[in-house]
């Protein structure tokens, strides 16, 4: 890994031309910051080449770390992941895993948020625009560090619509590459619908999981999320959800979840790193249970928080 050359910069509050209105509007100060291929800048000045090949190709894969009390969550699970991203495209570098753990850390502790969000993204670097993979190249690590931005409590409190979309990605969705316009397409048709995000339903009408995020249904007594394998993300929030269930003394399995099954269940949750545990109320217009958030999905976030977050 390239050596950290500058100290991190904070983007000081100045005043800016909005692109819409070319009304001048005064930023806050944002001590959001960047790291690319060994600087930190501030996150508007970080840039990459245009014949960079994750611009070119989405030839790139990525990670998404948030902290709980200012500590990074799970980043051995989540820097282990990215690693077998790397591995599975065949993605050749010289980081170590606590190369990168520690750059997460660093970054965390540059910026100044109660609560942030990191993601780290490696790819294949810079060549003239060819498909081929170049014999050698120097990958481009770039790292981002935001403030977290919570669901609003209302959204946690009253759960999300959904709508099901046929799922229509590739077929190694276990990597977390950065190519997701598949999803950012789900996405779009279910905000467009009205609904807060999509759940993916493959070929054979099994679940697979949201835009961002795993399924987990409550029915017949039992808590279950689609088994690991090429057709999900194998969440670590899902990891941990199914460990904070099993603790919290609720029944658990992976395995296939029907499209008739997610929509005859008693309840419905979504897990993600940003998202954490979200119920979902209404898929395809019909409601989840009795339309409202279940006492699962409660039970199984608290024991979450007790485990994981320290609350
Ligand atoms: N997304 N499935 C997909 C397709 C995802 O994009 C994510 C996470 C998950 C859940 O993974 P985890 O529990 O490790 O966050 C499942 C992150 C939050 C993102 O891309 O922003």
């Amino acid at each position: 890994m390239r050596n950290v050359k500058n100290p991190a910069t904070k983007c000081n509050a100045k005043r800016m031309l909005s692109a819409g209105t070319r009304k001048p509007i005064v930023a806050r100060t944002v001590p959001e910051i960047a790291y690319v291929n060994g600087e930190f800048v501030p996150l508007e000045r970080a840039v990459v080449h245009v014949e960079d090949r994750g611009f070119q190709f989405g030839d790139a894969v990525y990670e998404v770390i948030r902290t709980y009390s200012g500590k990074l969550f799970s980043v051995e699970e989540h820097v282990g992941r990215l690693f077998r991203s790397l591995g599975a495209i065949d993605l050749r570098h010289s980081f170590t895993k606590e190369q990168l753990a520690s750059l997460a850390g660093e970054g965390v502790r540059r910026s100044e948020f109660a609560e942030a969000v990191v993601y780290l993204q490696v790819t294949r670097g810079r060549a003239p625009r060819n498909r081929a993979i170049p014999g050698a190249y120097e990958p481009t690590l770039v790292m981002t560090v935001r403030e977290l931005q919570p669901l609003p409590a209302e959204v946690l409190e009253n759960g999300v619509k959904v709508i099901t979309l046929p799922d229509n990605r590739w077929a190694r969705c276990d990597i977390k590459s950065v190519t997701l316009l598949a999803n950012v397409l789900a996405y779009h048709e279910a905000r467009q619908a009205g609904a807060h995000d999509a759940i993916l339903i493959e070929p054979e009408g099994t679940v697979a999981e949201g835009t961002a995020g795993n399924v987990f249904v409550f029915a017949g007594g039992r808590l279950r999320t689609p088994p690991k394998g090429p057709r999900i993300l194998s969440g670590v929030t899902r990891e941990k959800v199914l460990a904070a269930a099993a603790a919290a003394g609720i029944p658990t399995g992976e395995g296939t979840i029907t499209k008739q099954e997610l929509l005859g269940a008693d309840e419905v949750f979504l897990t993600s790193t940003t998202a954490e545990v979200l119920p979902v109320t209404s898929i395809d217009g019909r409601n989840v249970g009795a339309g409202k958030p279940g006492s699962m999905a409660r039970r199984v976030y608290e024991q979450f928080l007790r485990m994981y977050a320290g609350r």
